[in-house]
């Protein structure tokens, strides 16, 4: 296993990625999919597919600024989260998000509505369990802080890129220094324990001093976790084709953000992930590479061992918007079908344990994988092949991601791929 020149393919924080799934050959009731599952560790998810922007590299399922149908895509979510209490009652949840999109992008009605739904209909125990949410600096207020602590939610990600005003520009999302201010200002005098900062590097024209710049302004906050993306354009936009344009420095970039935070008191928990070592909760939220989760929402997916599933995939604003109104149609009893989604046999489930476990600042418990598999770890030769390449560290039962191995998370996630999901996914066409 040896990389060629580009180690940036993928970010692997799922698998099988939604590309390899298709409709199933025959539907699959709700309550038939998880009667053989333990229930009582699920984590639960709620996607909220719209953003008051549409940022140029962003390939997620959202859509922006919908001129109407908030109120019927809300009354659906809650027409799913009643129906999944109804049909599954036995369900508890461990961790949950809320994600997107961008969840704070509803105005405060719609926002306590949306909590209300999570907690009241889906049951998430949002307060005692641990949570987070994602927003951006547009969208924050003072009153969606107040309904996010009451709440209990504990974490907050908030996507800022960069300090840079020509930066956030060239990624397709002007945003202006103050406006980042002042929503930080806000959220830090909250009392969410929990505040993330996202930063991306690898924008066109940034330069290690402005990468810097961007990384000792966000300091000033003294956010709990600091997550660093390499930039990935979308194919045929301007963003890529101006990025085709120069050398790529991700690379570089990587390491003096990695080095900075480091410096500054972080613990490099993945390849992305910058967290305060003295405060707690990694491990509740890499869930263990083998329990369930159910997403309610468009574009959600919900796992159980064998099943993964979710509405539709699209990645143009006409699919994903038809994908929305569909859902938004839904009455109660067709959220009781699965109709969409991939089998995992027992290799598949393998290879998502091992992505689970090793991406993303995850730990590969070799006594739970050899319970539940009913192997030797020694038997798997892309683990061995790690080793090999000096990108792993066992320290008793539990192997990781070393630094080096950190580094190269973008390469080292999609090689664990197999081929037949790689298949899927070149076959599936993109609407
Ligand atoms: C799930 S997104 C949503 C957060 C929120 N909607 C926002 O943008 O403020 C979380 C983060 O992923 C990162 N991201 C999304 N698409 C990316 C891409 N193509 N390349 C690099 N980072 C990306 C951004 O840093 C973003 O803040
Ligand atoms: S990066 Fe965030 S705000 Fe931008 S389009 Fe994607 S989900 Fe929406």
């Amino acid at each position: 296993m040896q990389p060629k020149d580009n180690i940036y393919e993928q970010y692997a924080y799922s698998y099988p990625h939604k590309q390899a799934y298709r409709e199933l050959p025959t539907p699959i009731p709700l309550q038939a999919a998880w009667s053989k599952e333990d229930k009582t560790r699920l984590s639960a998810y709620l996607h909220l597919p719209f953003c008051e922007m549409r940022c140029g590299f962003c390939n997620l399922f959202t859509v922006s600024n919908p001129k109407n149908g908030i109120d019927t895509y809300l009354n659906a979510l809650q027409r799913e989260a009643q129906n999944h209490r109804a049909t599954l009652p036995s369900i508890q949840f461990e961790a949950y998000a809320i994600g997107g999109g961008t969840p704070t992008f509803l105005e405060v009605d719609d926002f306590a509505k949306m909590l209300s739904i999570f907690k009241n209909d889906l049951g998430v125990d949002t307060n005692q369990k641990y949570g987070s949410i994602e927003a951006s600096p547009k969208s924050i207020s003072p009153e969606k802080i107040a309904l996010i602590e009451s709440y209990g939610i504990d974490r907050v990600s908030i996507g800022i890129q960069s300090w840079i005003a020509q930066e956030t520009k060239l990624l397709g999302r002007p945003q202006t220094p103050e406006l980042a201010h002042q929503a930080l200002s806000q959220l830090a005098n909250s009392t969410i324990p929990e505040i993330n900062i996202d930063l991306i590097y690898g924008i066109h024209g940034q330069t290690p001093k402005s990468w810097l710049y961007s990384l000792q302004k966000t300091m000033e906050f003294d956010p709990v976790e600091v997550y660093l993306y390499p930039l990935y354009t979308r194919p045929l936009t301007g963003l890529e084709k101006m990025n085709n344009q120069e050398k790529d420095h991700r690379r570089t970039l990587y390491k003096t953000g990695r080095d900075f935070l480091k410096k500054e008191g972080y613990e490099q928990v993945s390849m992305r992930c910058f967290r305060k070592a003295a405060v707690g909760h990694v491990e509740t939220r890499h869930n263990s590479a083998v329990d369930g989760m159910i997403g309610i929402g468009a574009g959600a997916r919900s796992y159980t061992r064998t099943l993964h599933y979710s509405t539709h995939y699209a990645v143009s604003r006409k699919a994903i918007q038809s994908i929305i109104e569909t859902y938004s149609n839904k009455k109660s009893t067709d959220f009781q079908e699965i109709t969409y989604g991939i089998y995992l046999d027992e290799v598949e489930q393998i290879r998502r344990f091992l992505i689970k476990s090793l991406i993303d600042g995850g730990s590969l418990d070799v006594d739970l994988f050899e319970q539940h598999f009913n192997q030797k770890i020694t038997s798997i030769s892309i683990v061995s092949d790690l080793f090999e390449q000096g990108w792993l560290t066992q320290n008793g039962s539990i192997i990781r991601l070393n630094e080096a191995g950190m580094e190269m998370e973008d390469f080292i996630g999609p090689a664990l791929f197999s081929d037949n999901i790689l298949n899927l996914m070149s076959e599936y066409e993109l609407q």
